[in-house]
Order: structure tokens, then sequence, then C-alpha cells
């Protein structure tokens, strides 16, 4: 069987070959540059790792589609910290910020086009199948962020609306991730929506815990600034809980420190300290511990409908990468 380590290797080997064109350089620089500050590259891993469920050596066919993936995703990031007002990523400048928001637009768009050009490597028997997930995939992750961003303005956001936006912001594409892998090397069906679901419950156990290293994270390793969400006004999973739990007076004192705007660091400082005051009073960052594990638990629950023995370790290995993530 394929092995984990085998798996990290080719993921490296992918992206440290992987090309784009060349000119005009305004357009591709950010892309390179995207690519090579590099990130986790979970959802290449994942459609690699399920791939080794059912074949026992890598082959082109699977290497487009899971590049593609991670393109994809890197592409919903450009488009997302502008969306966001997110300075920075993986440690370093956001491209918007490096360059401009017209420059992430375009070098987005781009991008996102690139993505299919590598899904359309499939193999020509599945390639239809394929890029029908990955382009339903690519509107639920748009309809998700529409929803994230609705929300801002909102005063409460109910949380199976909350669940229900992270579903599809982040929650389908490492459904997608699952799925692909198993489907790209033939398996059954009932197999490829087992993984699916496996992927779309550990994706909203990732997002809760993006939503709480947001919060409660190291910036240094999560490689974002803490306190990002609070300072934007973005709804997570922490403040919408907090409304959950809070008492009148408690909602009402969260809801007039998430509206404050911001703009000096005096002022942001101030605007998360009054916020996470809150959440510590509450407990919200221990309840999201708790739902982390619960999604995670359910997870391996569908994975065990279709694997079991090494192919199963291995699923249970990457999602409790995940869980303890804090990058
Ligand atoms: C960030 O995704 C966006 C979310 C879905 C929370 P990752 O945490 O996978 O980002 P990188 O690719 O590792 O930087
Ligand atoms: C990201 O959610 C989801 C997508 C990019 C589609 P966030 O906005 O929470 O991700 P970060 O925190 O900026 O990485
Ligand atoms: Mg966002
Ligand atoms: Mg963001
Ligand atoms: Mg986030």
């Amino acid at each position: 069987m394929i092995t984990e380590d085998k798996i990290r290797a080719e993921v490296t080997n992918l992206f440290d070959n992987i090309e784009f064109t060349a000119e005009p350089a305004g357009l591709y620089d950010p892309l390179r540059y995207m690519i090579q500050i590099g990130g986790k590259r979970l959802r290449p891993t994942l459609c690699l790792t399920t791939w080794a469920l059912y074949k026992d050596e890598f082959t082109p066919q699977i290497l487009g589609p899971a590049s593609a993936l991670e393109v994809f995703h890197s592409f919903t990031l450009i488009h997302d910290d502008i969306m966001d007002r997110s300075p920075m990523r993986r440690g370093v400048d956001t491209v918007w910020k490096k360059w401009d928001a017209d420059t992430a637009i375009l070098s987005g768009d781009v991008m996102c086009i690139d993505s299919y050009a590598r899904m359309a490597l499939a193999p020509s028997d599945k390639v239809q199948q394929a890029m029908s997930l990955f382009s339903r995939t690519a509107a639920e992750v748009c309809e998700g962020q529409q929803y994230d961003m609705e929300f801002e303005s909102m005063e409460t956001v109910p949380m199976d609306q909350y669940i229900k936006m992270i579903g599809l912001k982040t929650g389908v594409l490492i459904a997608c991730a699952a799925k692909m892998g198993a489907l790209v090397a033939g398996a059954s069906e009932e197999d490829c929506q087992n993984l699916y679901d496996y992927g779309y419950n550990l994706g909203l156990a990732f997002q809760v815990a993006d939503d709480w290293l947001d919060a409660f994270g190291d910036a240094k390793v999560f490689g974002k600034p803490i306190g990002g969400d609070i300072v934007n006004s973005k709804k997570s999973w922490l403040t919408v809980r907090s409304c959950e739990k809070a008492d009148e007076q408690t909602r009402k004192m969260l809801n007039g420190a998430m509206a404050l705007k911001v703009t000096t660091e005096e002022e942001k400082k101030e605007k998360i300290a009054r916020v996470m005051d809150i959440y510590r009073k509450l407990g919200t960052g221990e309840d999201a511990k708790k739902t982390i594990e619960e999604l995670t638990a359910k997870a391996l629950d569908c994975a065990a409908r279709s694997v079991d023995g090494e192919g199963y370790r291995m699923l249970e290995n990457f999602a409790c990468k995940l869980v303890g993530r804090t990058k």
C-alpha cells in the first residue's frame, strides 16, 4: 500500500515542480507566489490518500486532479483575503496587500481557470464525473462565501445557518477532495459517498478549528493575525455559540463590541480584548473544542462504513492532524 511518507513526498514534488504560464508576469507571479509560500496542502494530500485506498502507485491520472484542488483552494484564499480585509496569510503578505486588489481579482480569476485545466487531466472515463463534482463544489464555495458576507451585518445568526454556511465555504471542498481520489481510482458510488461525508464533517471540524485559532491561536504558528475575525466583525463559531449561551445583557455587550468600527491598533486591541473577555467568561472556546471532537468522530464513523485496516488508520491520522492543528 502507498504509505503516508510516500503521499507526503508526492505532494511536495507536485508543488515543487508545478508550472504556470510565464507572461504577463503581473498576472502569473501572484499564482507562483501563492503556491510557493506553501500552506498545509491538505486537500491534495487527502485526495492522494483516498486514491491510495484503491491503488498501489501514483499515476499522472490522479496528479492533475490533486493539484487542481490546491490551485482552486489557493484561488479562493486570494479572493477571500480581499473580502475579509486580511493583510497576512501563511505568515506573509496577502496578494492584495503585496500587489493590489485589482491584481488579486484578476490573478485569482486565472488561477481558478488554471485549476479547471488541471482537473480536466482526469482519465477520460472519469473526467465528466470529476468535472461535474468539481464545478458543483466550486459554486457551493461561492454560495458559502456569499452567506459569510451576508452574516457580517446580521445581529444574530442561528447555529444551524452558521453550520450550513461553513459546510459550503469549507466543508464541500474537503469533501470533494476526499471523494475525488476514490472516484478517479474507480471506487463504488457507496464508497465515494462515505468518503465525501467523511470529508464534509472533517471540513466542518476544520472550520470550527480555524475560528478557534483565529481567537485563541498563536499568530506566529497560525500564519494569520490573531483576532482578525473580531476586528472585521466576522461571525465565527465562537460568536454564534456565545450568542446562544449568553443572557440578554451579555449578548448586548457582545453585539455592541462586535459592531465597533476600529481603525487604530489601540482600538483593535481594545475590541479584541472586550470580545475575548466574553468568550472566556462563557467558556465558548471549550465548547468549540468539544464540537471539533464530535464532528471528527462523526467523520470517522462515515469513513468506517467503507474503509478498515491500514486505510482507516490513514484517514484517522489525517483527521487527528486536522483537529490537533495549530496552523
Ligand atoms: C484556510 O485553509 C481557509 C479555511 C478553509 C479555513 P487552510 O488552513 O487549509 O490554508 P492553507 O492552504 O494551509 O494556507
Ligand atoms: C475561508 O474561511 C473559506 C474560504 C476561503 C472559501 P476564512 O475566511 O475563515 O479563512 P481564513 O481564516 O481567511 O483562512
Ligand atoms: Mg472568509
Ligand atoms: Mg478569511
Ligand atoms: Mg478564518
